[in-house]
């Protein structure tokens, strides 16, 4: 379908025609909290601010859809499009030039985007996405489906996870390991700081994010009666190769952990070590690292900035990934032989996919099936803290200095 010239003359038009938003003076009157829990479109930049309100939804936007599925790549976006007959591309400005599509169903109530691999992708295409004056995301429940290593302990390949907090581990200092004192156990030590493993003293602010908790429970729930496959009689006995009494031993299965997000594809005990720390660290002990991906803080540092201006709903992500390898190697193996020892010490993928499909589709069809009694008034807000470090969408922490 070609939406494109359709968008771009209603864009035009729209913007040529005379401004209908409703436009009301305020000083000092919207109160940031308030921006976390409704999707109102007004922009809470600041204060002073001339705050613009639209009562039908984002202005001009033609599409509205309920559920959006955020993938990474074109392995992680197949089966959601051809499953669910995504069949319309709508082209958005900024998308990655690989990926320049939303993808819709039929009668345009879900749909799917690919953000491209590693942060700077997911960040730049979930900023443009909310951006994009196509589209009215405030209602919008967002699932994040891709796939990451997986700790032996809490996962194996196949396993999917649903994450409450993600955490950005690539923030630190980095010494090489051949130049460490004998004391340290890996060469991370985090910001302003001198030795490792010390709470850092300064943060960027998109080290970890917290996330709906309340959601992912009813995703997680509403998944919990799917069959997960195993994979081929070569991934089993791959996870075999584990000890039986760590997760990576059995059958893959729904879990609840959270999730690291590093540019650097990083492998072995040592590095899983460092960044497993930085994950309890820096979330005070609160969060459980399990998994390990490229993008994930990215994209939620995007939503972050559109939920503070009313675009999106913070309270609506949920935050899945499926384990598609291990993070460090089995008995017997060491980490370059593991790593680099052929794709068959790697790959869990195929069945992954797979997976993640299977265990995000209950809340998919949920959110579509029941959007007028449970999801447009959201009835599952959160119980705990959602936001970053720097409480940006109000509330309080329960991590940090
Ligand atoms: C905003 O502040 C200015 C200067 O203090 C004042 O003149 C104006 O009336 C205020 N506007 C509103 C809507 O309160
Ligand atoms: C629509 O997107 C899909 C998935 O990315 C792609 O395979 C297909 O070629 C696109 N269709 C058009 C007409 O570009
Ligand atoms: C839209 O299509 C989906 C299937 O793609 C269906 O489940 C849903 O009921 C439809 N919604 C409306 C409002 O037609
Ligand atoms: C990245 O996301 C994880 C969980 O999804 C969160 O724990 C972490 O704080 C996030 N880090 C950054 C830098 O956003
Ligand atoms: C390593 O040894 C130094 C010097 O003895 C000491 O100051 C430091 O606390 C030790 N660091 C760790 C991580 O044990
Ligand atoms: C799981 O299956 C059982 C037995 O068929 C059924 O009673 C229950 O409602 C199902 N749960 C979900 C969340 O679908
Ligand atoms: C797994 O079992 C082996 C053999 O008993 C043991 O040497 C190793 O430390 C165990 N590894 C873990 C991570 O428990
Ligand atoms: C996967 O393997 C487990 C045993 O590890 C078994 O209980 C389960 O039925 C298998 N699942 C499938 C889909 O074959
Ligand atoms: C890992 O094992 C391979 C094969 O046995 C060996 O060649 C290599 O030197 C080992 N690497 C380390 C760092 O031990
Ligand atoms: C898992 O199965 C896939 C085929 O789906 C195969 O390519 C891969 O090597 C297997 N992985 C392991 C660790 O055995
Ligand atoms: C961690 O949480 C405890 C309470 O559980 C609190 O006393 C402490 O100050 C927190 N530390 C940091 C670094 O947030």
């Amino acid at each position: 379908m070609k939406l494109r010239t359709v968008c771009s003359a209603l864009w035009a038009a729209s913007l040529a025609a005379a401004n209908p938003i409703s436009r009301k003076e305020s000083n000092a009157t919207a109160s940031v909290s308030s921006y976390s829990q409704t999707a109102s479109i007004a922009d809470a930049a600041s204060t002073t601010d001339t705050i613009f309100s639209v009562p039908q939804g984002r202005y001009g936007a033609l599409f509205k859809p309920k559920v959006m599925v955020v993938n990474m790549y074109y392995k992680e976006e197949d089966a959601w499009i051809r499953n669910l007959d995504l069949m319309h591309n709508i082209s958005v400005p900024l998308l990655s030039p690989e990926y320049p599509y939303v993808h819709s169903n039929d009668n345009f109530t879900i749909m799917s985007v690919t953000t491209g691999e590693g942060e700077i992708n997911a960040a730049t295409t979930i900023a443009a996405l909310c951006m994009s004056p196509l589209l009215d995301l405030t209602e919008t429940y967002f699932l994040i489906s891709g796939i990451g290593g997986g700790s032996p302990q809490h996962t194996t390949i196949g396993s999917v996870t649903f994450a409450k907090y993600a955490v950005q581990v690539g923030l630190q200092y980095q010494i090489d390991s051949r130049e460490i004192p004998a004391n340290w156990t890996y060469g991370y030590v985090n910001f302003k700081t001198s030795q490792p493993n010390v709470y850092p003293a300064t943060v960027y602010g998109t080290e970890i994010f917290e996330l709906n908790e309340n959601l992912m429970n009813r995703a997680m729930h509403l998944a919990s009666n799917v069959t997960l496959q195993n994979g081929t009689t070569g991934n089993v006995s791959f996870r075999q190769r584990y000890n039986a009494s760590m997760a990576a031993y059995g059958a893959p299965k729904l879990v609840a952990c959270d999730t690291a997000t590093s540019d650097v594809y990083w492998s072995g005990e040592i590095l899983e070590h460092a960044m497993s720390d930085f994950v309890t660290t820096i979330s005070n002990k609160t969060a459980t690292y399990c998994s390990t991906q490229q993008e994930d803080n990215a994209s939620l540092e995007s939503f972050l900035r559109a939920a503070k201006h009313g675009l999106v709903d913070y309270n609506r992500i949920v935050l899945t990934r499926g384990i598609s390898d291990f993070d460090r190697a089995p008995n017997g193996l060491n980490a370059t032989e593991f790593f680099f020892g052929g794709k068959n010490l790697q790959g869990g993928a195929t069945a992954t996919f797979t997976n993640l499909y299977l265990a995000g589709l209950p809340f998919v069809q949920d959110v579509v099936a029941n959007w007028d009694t449970l999801y447009k008034e959201n009835n599952f807000m959160p119980k705990n803290y959602i936001g970053d470090y720097f409480e940006t969408l109000g509330g309080v922490k329960n991590f940090g200095l």
